[in-house]
């Protein structure tokens, strides 16, 4: 192939890879739409050494081209040998001391976000204020557990919390490693089988609205087949309205009218609750918590924590889960349902509401 096609080609890759990717810059989802402190901090580090970088190359570019120009081979000078130099203890000073200068001035930003980023002293204070809000978040194969310790209280794939402060996580998995990532509020990190890690991120309240109301969170370690399905989303609240959500959450109990939900119920109670709790009280151990709290369920913005909140992918999912999150582990617990049983489930399970 001709060189200049393939170049061209190449090119045209390039420059639609770029335009897809430019896409992607999604309010709720883009770690280059900072939406709060820690996400704040992070990105000013990104634009610091993509600067530094970007001055580099422009630098070292100048330079290569005026040497090339400069120092070419001349017509009628092919036989000439230059003037040979060895050794230039200017330049050699000048090349140290640049990237030396260049590292310090990435050093020190990176360091000191660094201490504050990791600051978690306030949560492990041992009488902690009682306005800080800590959250225990436990990673399960493919999906999430946020637990309120101070309030007594459990819920899953949906994380709840404040606005404008500073808000404490505990991070821990059960089973194998994944990672707990809120792309637009701050970076990712590990939640492990054997020690528990520490952060603090904060949601800011104009971003939040901007987003819609809701941040995508991610699973960011590999951990299954169903790894890019382990999503979660995030409703930060003006602290007032987070205020009455727990409260409503601590005296949540289901109240079930209907009589195709009361059905449903106790299909449920047959089949289903020796894994899932229905009341965010959930006093058993985390080990005996296999499976999401559903006390909010109907309130939910994902079935399955990908599919749209509808009854029709409800049904979709209790019919098949392995369809919909393949190598999960409520497939084949529960038996086969008749499409009357899901149907009553699905009416149960969407009249679990606290808001
Ligand atoms: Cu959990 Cu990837």
């Amino acid at each position: 192939m001709k060189k200049w096609l393939l170049n061209w080609r190449l090119f045209s890759l390039f420059s639609v890879i770029a335009l897809l990717l430019a896409g992607c810059g999604k309010p709720f989802l883009s770690t280059l739409q900072p939406a709060g402190e820690v996400a704040d901090m992070q990105y000013s580090l990104m634009l610091l050494s993509t600067a530094i970088m970007v001055l580099v190359i422009i630098v070292v570019t100048i330079i290569f081209v005026y040497v090339v120009i400069r120092f070419r081979q001349r017509k009628g000078e092919e036989k000439k040998i230059p003037k040979q130099v060895e050794g230039s203890h200017k330049l050699e000073i000048i090349w140290t001391v640049i990237p030396i200068l260049l590292l310090i001035i990435l050093a020190v930003p990176t360091v000191s976000a660094t201490f504050k980023l990791a600051d978690v002293k306030p949560m492990n204070k041992e009488k902690r204020d009682k306005n800080i809000v800590v959250v225990n978040v436990r990673a399960n194969l493919y999906w999430w557990e946020f637990e309120y310790p101070d309030y007594g209280i459990i819920t899953s794939q949906d994380l709840v919390v404040p606005t404008n402060e500073r808000v404490y996580f505990n991070l821990k998995a059960s089973d194998v490693k994944h990672s707990f990532w809120i792309p637009a509020v701050g970076g990712k990190m590990d939640t492990n089988v054997e020690n528990k890690n520490q952060f603090w991120l904060e949601f800011d309240q104009k971003a939040t609205d901007e987003a819609g109301g809701i941040f995508y969170g991610k699973c960011a370690e590999l951990c299954g087949p169903s790894h890019a399905l382990m999503d979660f989303k995030v409703k930060p609240l003006p602290r007032e309205e987070f205020d009455q959500w727990v409260e409503k959450m601590k005296n949540a109990k289901p109240v079930v009218t209907d009589s195709v939900a009361k059905e449903g119920e106790a299909i449920f109670n047959k089949s289903c609750i020796g894994c899932h709790a229905v009341s965010p009280v959930d006093n058993r151990p985390e080990q005996a918590r296999t499976a999401p709290n559903l006390a909010n369920f109907g309130d939910r913005t994902r079935i399955a924590g990908v599919l749209e909140h509808n009854e029709e992918n409800l049904k979709k999912w209790l019919k098949d889960p392995d369809s919909v999150k393949p190598g999960n582990k409520m497939t084949g617990t529960y038996g086969n349902l008749t499409d009357e049983q899901i149907n009553a489930l699905t009416k149960y399970l969407m009249s679990l509401k606290v808001e």
